[in-house]
């Protein structure tokens, strides 16, 4: 068998029940944290992992308003495919909707109101897309697990298993909304049956991977951030981490035009370009300034993006 390459799923739809009124007339990833639309940042951990072929799944009602935004990916060097989900049925159903465009290659899924930061995250992701068979799904130690997909490891560090919202959780380490998966995942969708809360479980997918031990668990340390963004508290806390970073190092965190641009995939004419438009807000000004750095604090903050 060839080598595959690594495509990306954003999912993007659901109904943003906990976030209302505020989502009763748009979609949660199209609101703001902080500085710009909440699916900037998902979009911008695939393209760190160096994904550039991207399906993003909305609701149909709402796949216009992705559309505005973000085009078909060529202003940012990579390819943007739209699907629909008709119902939030469950995450698993990303693999089944997106079959066609997975087209055989192995996959990474991120949902679109998670946000990543950290050192370490760049080389962990690009370490999980060189594998070629079986997953890779990320752990981290949170407060409260009970309201999370949990993994319980042995003595080894292995995954022994996993619990979809336990009661009682034996671990804190949570599932993070982030799964590289082989080709085999699409098959395995098709096998989830519907859980008792109605839905098609990602839990259920990586559930077939343990059984067959190939289900490797990544435990992201202290010095990344991962945050959700689904309820009115911890919005406003993603959008406070952001703004506080941003303002102590003015760095951008999830700008999709930063990392196309550190990366090579577009040259400083394009996002120049990209930044006339939005040139009378920060973000704008941002794009404008880092098109113009200095030799040596290009070669500084790119060496963190091209090293690994
Ligand atoms: P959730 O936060 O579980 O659901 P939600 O976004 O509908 O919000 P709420 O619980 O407040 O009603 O979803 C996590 C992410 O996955 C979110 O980015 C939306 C997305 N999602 C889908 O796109 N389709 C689905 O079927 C589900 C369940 C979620």
């Amino acid at each position: 068998m060839g080598k595959q390459k690594r495509v990306g799923i954003i999912l993007a739809g659901g109904t943003g029940s906990r976030l209302f009124p505020i989502t009763k007339a748009i979609n949660k990833q199209l609101i703001p944290v902080y500085d710009k639309p909440m699916i900037y940042y998902p979009l911008s951990t695939l393209m760190l992992a160096g994904i550039r072929d991207i399906l993003i799944i909305t609701n149909s009602n709402q796949q216009s308003q992705f559309k505005n935004l973000l085009g078909d990916g060529h202003k940012l060097g990579i390819s943007i495919s739209y699907e629909t989900q008709e119902k939030p049925n469950g995450l698993a159903e990303a693999f089944i909707i997106g079959e066609s465009f997975i087209d055989g290659n192995s996959t990474a899924l991120i949902l679109g109101d998670n946000l990543f930061h950290g050192t370490e995250l760049i080389s962990q992701l690009k370490q999980a897309c060189t594998q070629q068979n079986g997953a890779t799904v990320f752990a981290y130690s949170v407060s409260d697990p009970e309201n999370y997909g949990v993994v319980n490891f042995n003595d080894k560090g292995q995954a022994i298993s996993i619990q979809e919202k336990p009661s009682n959780p034996t671990s804190r380490y949570a599932l993070t909304g982030l799964y590289f998966y082989d080709p085999s995942v699409v098959d395995k969708a098709h096998k989830v049956k519907f859980s008792n809360r109605g839905e098609l479980e990602i839990s259920s997918i990586n559930q077939m991977y343990l059984d067959q031990n190939k289900l490797n668990v990544e435990v992201l340390g202290r010095g990344t951030a991962w945050l959700d963004t689904g309820t009115h508290e911890s919005l406003h806390e993603a959008s406070s981490f952001v703004r506080t970073i941003e303002k102590r190092q003015g760095l951008k965190i999830g700008s999709p035009e930063e990392i196309a641009w550190r990366y090579g995939w577009i040259n400083k004419e394009q996002i120049l370009r990209l930044a006339k438009p939005i040139i009378k807000s920060d973000y704008g000004k941002y794009l404008e300034r880092i098109a113009s750095e200095t030799s040596s604090s290009k070669i500084f903050l790119n060496q963190k993006y091209i090293k690994d």
